[in-house]
């Protein structure tokens, strides 16, 4: 006899910053998992009116649903506006995937403190604006899921990928190193 097909429950996602990259694989992934996201981003009616359309027609045929909702996460208003949608459209939230996020690229002192500190009203306060308007609707239910896209960066500067303003991740066990070896450094070119 064939083994039983193992079914996912089927949760509500929402996932920020989803227009591109990561965010736009994942929440098309999460859709075809047969999941309800709630794919957000800025401006889907404006700037960003074709990357919503290629997320909806991407997930047309998927068992879950997938629908595009404006988020920005620099702004407290947008994402409690966000959040409220999501629980009037789908009665509760399962799972925030923290994505959005800037990666500079470039040699540090080309980057002003400025600039530095946008990216990192973005990368890390985005989340907490999202997490302010989310957390109470988790506790309410009692459950409910954060997820934060991390980057390797945050440990470890690769030379021109700097500097990185990310969440720190975590922290895990290192693999085990073999003794008398350094950890991985950022390192600069010779000139
Ligand atoms: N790519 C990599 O190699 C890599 C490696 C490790 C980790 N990551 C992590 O993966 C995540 C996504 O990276 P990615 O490479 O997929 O980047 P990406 O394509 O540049 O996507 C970043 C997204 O964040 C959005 N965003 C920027 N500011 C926003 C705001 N204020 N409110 C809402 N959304 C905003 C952007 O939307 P707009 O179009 O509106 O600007 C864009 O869609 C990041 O957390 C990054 O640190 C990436």
């Amino acid at each position: 006899m064939d083994p039983a097909p193992r079914r996912t429950q089927s949760r509500t996602v929402l996932v920020t910053g989803a227009g591109t990259g990561t965010g736009a694989l994942s929440s098309v992934s999460l859709a075809q998992a047969g999941h309800r996201v709630f794919a957000s981003m800025r401006d889907p009616g404006g700037r960003n009116a074709e990357k919503a359309q290629a997320l909806l027609r991407r997930t047309e045929d998927a068992p879950g649903e997938l629908s595009v909702v404006e988020l920005d996460v620099l702004s407290e208003e947008s994402a409690s506006a966000a959040v409220d949608e999501v629980v009037r459209q789908a009665d509760g939230l399962d799972v925030v995937v923290h994505n959005a996020a800037h990666l500079l690229v470039g040699v540090t002192e080309a980057f002003s403190p400025e600039e530095v500190l946008r990216a990192f009203d973005v990368n890390a306060v985005g989340a907490l604006r999202v997490d302010r308007a989310v957390l109470p609707v988790l506790r309410r239910q009692e459950s409910g899921l954060l997820l934060w896209i991390g980057s390797g960066t945050t440990r470890a500067v690769p030379p021109f990928l700097a500097p990185t303003p990310l969440p720190r991740q975590p922290s895990t066990p290192s693999p085990s190193r073999p003794p008398g070896t350094s950890p991985p450094t950022a390192s600069r070119p010779r000139s």
